[in-house]
């Protein structure tokens, strides 16, 4: 089980599980079908935008607003297979986090995947590499409905901090926000 850094020769795996996810039928996320046509198009830039640490390119982020994106940077979750995907976008020089953005880290896990502790895991990977990037903590959030998030965020050391309601304009609803500590 490892983290593997996104490149042209795991990129057809990577896209074969979004095309698979589509085929059975799962709410694809926003950004499924820009990736499966970037990896037809142009997958060398494809790559470019999951190890990005400057940022600035234009990104839709919720309600399909466009904004600027944060540096970040994706890795995938392999065990012989690609189980899912996370990211950890950050503001240099700064915890503080713009408010289009859900959080430092986002993820996700294959349906096909899903409760064998794989999320857990891929967060816990995660954290062995953001705790190279100075920050005291980092943030993450979900839904109140998301309960199996809420369980994968405590199972590696994610603090309750509060119930937010996001701005109206990003899509409101309540959200949980969590911290883990870095320092
Ligand atoms: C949330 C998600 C990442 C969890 O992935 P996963 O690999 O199934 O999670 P894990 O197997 O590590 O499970 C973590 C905990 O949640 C529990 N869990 C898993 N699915 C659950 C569900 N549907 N309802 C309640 N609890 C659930 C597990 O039992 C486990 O708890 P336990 O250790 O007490 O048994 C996955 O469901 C997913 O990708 N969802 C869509 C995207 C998403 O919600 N991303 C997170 C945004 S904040």
């Amino acid at each position: 089980m490892e983290l593997q850094k996104p490149s042209e020769s795991n990129l057809p795996l990577y896209v074969a599980a979004l095309e698979r996810e589509l085929d059975e039928g799962h709410e694809p996320f926003h950004y499924s079908l820009e990736i499966i046509e970037g990896a037809k198009k142009d997958p060398s830039a494809l790559i470019a935008t999951f190890d990005d640490p400057v940022g600035g390119r234009l990104i839709t982020v919720d309600a399909g607003m466009q904004r600027a994106a944060l540096p970040s940077f994706t890795r995938w979750l392999y065990d012989g297979e690609i189980c899912g995907s996370i990211q950890f976008r950050w503001k240099p020089g700064t915890v503080e986090l713009p408010p289009y953005c859900l959080g430092h880290i986002g993820y996700q896990i294959f349906p096909w995947k899903r409760g064998q502790g794989l999320a857990t895991k891929q967060l816990e990977l995660m954290l062995g590499l953001t705790r190279n990037i100075e920050l005291p903590y980092v943030e993450l959030t979900t839904t109140l409905a998301n309960v199996a998030s809420q369980k994968v965020i405590r199972k590696n050391g994610g603090v309750f901090i509060k119930e937010f309601e996001r701005a109206a304009e990003y899509g409101g609803g309540m959200y949980n926000l969590f911290r883990i500590d870095q320092s």
